[in-house]
């Protein structure tokens, strides 16, 4: 890899129940990083399915398994081709946990206190009976650093939520190339302009979340039709009829966030959906966009189906993915051993 070059790098949590944030705010990145790749000039897109990550909190481990197939399932569905970028499971590259260890070092402890989720995920845990929180959770953020320094990457296209987790590694990075020497790249975030934070249908005052808020606040990927256009024409609103938006303190997150939707799927600005939706009311405007999102998911639904009903083909593609991202992630690690003087030397 020369300098300068782009190199991009994501990680999705394995589950089946993708809602329609993550594919607004991640995995259309995602495909769009894949296409804008210049394969001759060397430019990788990595995507990695956080299975590693994924053990930090209650979890069964056959269902594990099958979770990461769906998450595989649920991105080549929705455009990414394993031929033409790096598509695998976290847990078949030792590189990242190797890493993770080594950035402890370099990684303060202060700082992982600070994390926006692990003060949430650790509230919601012990509000459960027999509540375990795992040290995993509390340095999630290293393993994450880690997935996407072993690369070196550039890019790492995440919605809002992934802010604070990106300005640590940064951090991490920077901490590492002034203690040992400049090794690795400290990567950017690319959070989409429009779609970065779809809120919950119900409650638009928070993000739409796949452990947060009640079933009728979110649209999943896989969902059926019916059901996705059902949940929009109940989605909550506010007590006024223009389809407009009033920004922030405005008391209209609900109608903002039903543009915004409608906006990434059909490609077009809010002024224009304002413009179309002028006086018609709320009932009309909400049974719009249920129409267009389950047009717009209704192909990755289907495309899903055929995909998962082959799970060894799946995992013959998480397989060339993993030999592909370990090729590229140990002569990155092989740097970071010799920084760090551990291990044998080269
Ligand atoms: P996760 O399923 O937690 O691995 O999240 C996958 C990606 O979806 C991450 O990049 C998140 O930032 C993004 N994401 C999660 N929730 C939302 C949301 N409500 N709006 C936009 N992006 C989201
Ligand atoms: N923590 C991220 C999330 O919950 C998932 C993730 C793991 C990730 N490793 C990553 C995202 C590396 C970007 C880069 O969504």
């Amino acid at each position: 890899m020369s300098a300068g070059q782009r190199r991009i790098f994501s990680g999705i949590q394995p589950t089946g129940r993708k809602h329609l944030g993550n594919y607004i705010g991640a995995i259309r990145q995602y495909v769009e990083g894949q296409e804008a790749s210049d394969e001759t000039a060397g430019e990788v897109a990595i995507y990695c399915i956080v299975d590693l990550h994924a053990v930090t909190v209650a979890y069964d481990p056959a269902e594990l398994r099958e979770r990461v197939h769906d998450t595989t399932a649920i991105l080549i569905a929705a455009g990414l081709d394993p031929e033409r970028c790096v598509l695998f499971r976290q847990g078949d590259v030792r590189e990242h946990t190797e890493l993770c260890w080594l950035l402890g070092g370099v990684t303060a402890w202060g700082d992982l206190n600070r994390m926006h989720q692990w003060k949430t995920k650790r509230e919601q845990i012990e509000q459960q009976t027999g509540a375990f929180v795992s040290a995993g959770l509390f340095n999630y953020p290293i393993l994450q650093a880690a997935d996407v320094l072993a690369y070196r990457a550039t890019e790492v296209p995440v919605g809002d939520d992934q802010r604070q987790h990106i300005e640590l590694m940064r951090e991490i990075a920077r901490r590492f190339n002034e203690r040992f020497g400049e090794t690795l790249v400290v990567p950017e975030h690319r959070i989409p302009g429009v779609g970065a934070r779809i809120m919950d249908l119900q409650d638009p005052t928070s993000k739409m979340s796949t452990t947060a808020g009640g079933e009728s606040g979110r649209v999943y990927v896989l969902e059926e039709p019916d059901g996705i256009r059902k949940k929009f024409r109940s989605a909550v609103t506010d007590s006024g009829r223009e389809v407009r938006r009033a920004g922030p303190g405005g008391g209209k997150e609900g109608i903002e966030n039903l543009i915004e939707i409608l906006c990434v799927v059909r490609g077009i600005g809010p002024e224009q959906v304002e413009a179309e939706f002028e006086g018609s009311g709320y009932g009309d405007f909400k049974a719009a966009v249920g129409d267009a999102v389950a047009e717009y998911l209704a192909p990755v639904r289907e495309r899903y189906a055929a995909l998962r009903a082959d799970p060894a083909e799946l995992e013959r593609t998480l397989a060339a993915g993993a030999e592909k991202a370990a090729a590229l992630a140990a002569p990155v690690l092989a740097d970071v051993r010799d920084a760090m003087g551990v291990a044998a030397p080269r």
